[in-house]
């Protein structure tokens, strides 16, 4: 008989305990549900609810249950349907009536709900950790060549020379963010549901404001009804980590293109690519090329979240119970993310010469030839104008813009000065960029040291 079982005449149909089961995956909630109730206990017997006896033994037969289910020595089954049942029913079986007593003044609808902030809770300083090691990656490989001068993007096209490292800080700012939405995340989900119960509160005497003291809370939640149906702070995780794996994806998408042979910027470790089943010669970027497609994943439990939400009346309903699934697939996901990349980013080689090979086309120093004009007094959209016809005539007579004569250049820039034909470095248009947030050299070492610090 179902714990639930009182008006009922008949068990359940066997399908209906596969179907509407969750023990299946909530049991990895079984810690929380260990905590809260110990805390609810406690309470109970504080507010003279319970007997303090009673509420003693309940704490020590919850700890020989958790101590039980973390030894895989503890037997699950369907037709308890959930972690919250299945650790209510062995109470029952080995305290009785006592044991009877715990749900007193809850509901499973507070009590999920306050699992899964508990847990949560938890999950987020993990991965704060995580993004923080992956950042101390990004900073120590960029820290190993911060001189290298490589090609900057936009449209994919080559635009003007940066130094690598300022290219691998750019995640390191982007992983910053990542962090500081989760510990917002997790600040507006520091917050006790239980004592909602069902929807409307209790009519027994219970005090929250000592659960939330003992559970280390940082307020009660003030209505009922918005407690049991709120799943916006699982909806905001997943948002925090669906935006943390765009990112990931995104420098996935950047190592793919740098160890392909077109770029040949880099070359990842060995132990961090697999190879063909048919050509031999093969080393492929699988571990960024997987990251890449697990953010879809990620993109999919966060839109699973969303939709489970819409339209729901208030306040719970059992459509609820699909939240978990989600939420605990993108933690896996994220996870195996944050333990794979930071070697694999240690183990990039870079291939130097070829990035400031390509950085070197004198074409990327366009934009510096214009700003030496304004320098000169000249009006940035004429000076604009003009390096783009010398761009123009350069193309039409099969000349680099460093090969043209000075007189050739003032064809089309009658301002040019012998100065000019020395804008043609990459390793000197980098150095020509030390405005903050720039990457001159000077000022990317000032950035590695802030993160240095920062991290360590
Ligand atoms: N297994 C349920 C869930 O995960 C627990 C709450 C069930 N509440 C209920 N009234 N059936 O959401």
């Amino acid at each position: 008989m179902a714990l639930w079982g009182g008006r009922f005449s008949t068990g359940t149909a066997g399908v209906v305990a596969d179907f509407t089961e969750s023990i299946s995956y909530d049991r990895r909630l079984y810690k929380y549900d260990i905590i809260g109730s110990k805390a609810h206990a406690a309470m109970l017997a504080a507010c003279g609810i319970i007997p303090q006896e009673t509420a003693t033994a309940i704490a020590a037969e919850l700890d020989k249950i958790g101590a039980r289910i973390a030894k895989g020595d503890f037997t699950f089954s369907t037709e308890l349907e959930d972690i919250h049942m299945h650790i209510e029913n062995e109470l029952i079986r080995v305290l009785g009536d006592e044991g009877a007593r715990v749900h007193s003044a809850r509901s499973r609808n507070d009590q999920v709900n306050l699992d899964v902030r508990l847990y949560l809770r938890d999950e987020i300083i993990d991965l704060v950790a995580g993004i923080r090691e992956l950042q101390r990656a990004l900073v120590s490989r960029a820290a190993a060549d911060a001189d290298a001068v490589m090609p900057g993007f936009t449209h994919l096209q080559h635009a003007q020379p940066v130094l690598f490292a300022h290219h691998l800080l750019a995640y390191v700012e982007m992983l910053d963010r990542d962090r500081s939405r989760l510990i917002d995340c997790r600040r507006r989900l520091n917050i006790l549901p239980l004592g909602a119960g069902a929807l409307a509160g209790t009519t027994l005497p219970i005090n929250r404001e000592m659960v939330c003291e003992l559970l280390g809370f940082e307020m009660v939640s003030r209505n009922s009804m918005d407690t049991v149906a709120d799943r916006d702070f699982m909806c905001e995780l997943l948002s925090d980590l669906a935006i943390f794996t765009m990112h990931v994806s995104r420098f996935s998408e950047d190592l793919i293109l740098w160890c392909s042979q077109e770029f040949g910027f880099v070359e990842l470790g060995d132990a961090f690519c697999t190879g063909s089943s048919l050509m031999p010669q093969k080393k492929n970027p699988d571990i960024a090329e997987i990251a890449r497609g697990k953010t879809g994943r990620v993109y999919g439990d966060l839109m699973a979240l969303l939709t489970i939400c819409k339209g729901l009346p208030l306040t719970y309903n059992r459509d609820l119970q699909e939240d978990k699934e989600p939420i605990f697939d993108a933690l896996d996901t994220v996870n195996m993310l944050l333990k794979v990349f930071p070697p694999m980013v240690a183990s990039m080689e870079l291939r130097r010469e070829r990035m400031l090979a390509a950085a070197s086309d004198p074409a990327l120093m366009a934009t510096d030839v214009a700003e030496k004009l304004v320098e000169l007094g000249v009006p940035f959209r004429h000076a604009h104008h003009r390096v783009g016809a010398f761009v123009k005539w350069c193309r039409e007579n099969g000349k680099t813009l460093d090969g043209a004569t000075l007189e050739e250049m003032r064809i089309t820039i009658p301002e040019a000065t012998p100065e000019f034909s020395r804008l043609f470095s990459a390793v000197d248009s980098v150095g020509r960029r030390e405005v903050t947030g720039g990457t001159g050299p000077d000022h990317v070492r000032k950035q590695l040291e802030f993160w240095q610090e920062e991290l360590s």
